[in-house]
């Protein structure tokens, strides 16, 4: 019998498909450089049974609608908005995620960036590696402390919370605004979205990327923010409007902004925001640690095997 197709839109180690590769026939995009274009994508998505994805690769309704045998996506993420779910759903496409394996380590990138945000550590990486670091002034290089600070949290799911705990280490008093007021989220108090812009030194952004959250952080929403405040992202490009992002930096609406995320992924060097000092960019690292990725794929691989063995699929989405 003919063995399914499972398409993988990255590059994979091949030892990491030992518990499935006896199921299927594999194909891989195998460029470790460069993303699958998604010219190729389309055309992958169209001979695939299955579909191995990541972040960059867009199954629109358009992808799905023209996959004649496509039954199911494996999504290496916990975030799905690079899938038309309701596409999917409508041509009864299984759709599987990494739950609960990277809460921490994005965590502790959140964290990490909102420290490289409030201590100029890129402005100061980058002049000694210029060579422009020409001695210790007392007010030279200097940031901003961000113990005993307010740290505002938006969307406080799994990740928000371990921030939360993080930031109660650090001596931070710690806001939140939340579709729901949670009953345990570390000490964090519950606010509305204007009161957490307006009362914030620190906020970190860590929604889900959905129609409702597109560009929640825009014009207004800076102006509310304190002059002093500083903006970390760490959830998904677009849930803050980047040119919307750009003015404020530059006319001192807020001081100063980081993101790992962006809208256009890998984000081009020519973007605006790389251009700013008072913004720290990194290339998408939230959940990318070693011990992470591998369990992100384990993930995977046993909603992939409970497919091939016909049992209830332990990460779907739907
Ligand atoms: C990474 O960005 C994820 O959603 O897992």
């Amino acid at each position: 019998m003919q063995k399914p197709l499972l398409w993988i839109a990255f590059h994979l180690p091949e030892e990491l498909l030992e518990p499935i590769k006896a199921y299927v026939d594999v194909k891989m995009w195998r460029d470790t450089e460069v993303d699958m274009p998604q010219q190729e994508f389309e055309t992958a998505a169209y001979e695939a049974d299955i579909l191995w994805t990541v972040v960059s690769n867009r199954v629109t309704a358009d992808v799905i609608k023209r996959a004649p045998k496509l039954k199911m996506i494996a999504n290496l993420a916990v975030g799905y908005n690079n899938i038309d779910i309701e596409a999917a759903r409508e041509a009864g496409i299984i759709v599987t995620n990494t739950p609960d394996v990277l809460a921490d380590t994005t965590a502790d990138l959140a964290f990490a960036l909102m420290m490289m945000a409030a201590r100029r550590t890129l402005e100061g990486a980058r002049a000694l590696y210029q060579g422009q670091w020409t001695g210790w002034q007392v007010l030279g290089m200097t940031g901003t402390d961000i113990h005993h600070k307010t740290l505002g949290i938006i969307g406080m799911g799994t990740i928000g919370e371990l921030v939360a705990k993080r930031a109660t280490g650090f001596d931070m008093n710690v806001i939140y605004h939340n579709r729901h007021e949670k009953d345990n989220a570390y000490g964090a108090q519950y606010r509305s979205k204007e009161a957490l812009l307006q009362e914030a030194d620190f906020i970190i952004v860590l929604t889900p990327l959905t129609a409702a959250t597109r560009n929640l952080i825009a014009k207004e929403e800076l102006a509310l923010m304190k002059k002093s405040a500083m903006l970390i992202n760490v959830a998904r490009g677009g849930i803050v409007n980047e040119h919307d992002l750009y003015d404020a930096l530059v006319n001192g609406v807020i001081l100063a902004a980081a993101s790992d995320v962006f809208v256009e992924e890998p984000v081009p060097t020519s973007h605006p925001l790389l251009t700013l000092p008072n913004f720290t960019a990194l290339p998408h690292l939230g959940s990318a640690t070693v011990e992470t990725r591998l369990a992100m794929v384990s993930r995977n691989v046993e909603s992939l095997r409970a497919y091939f063995h016909n049992e209830t699929i332990p990460f779907n989405v739907i």
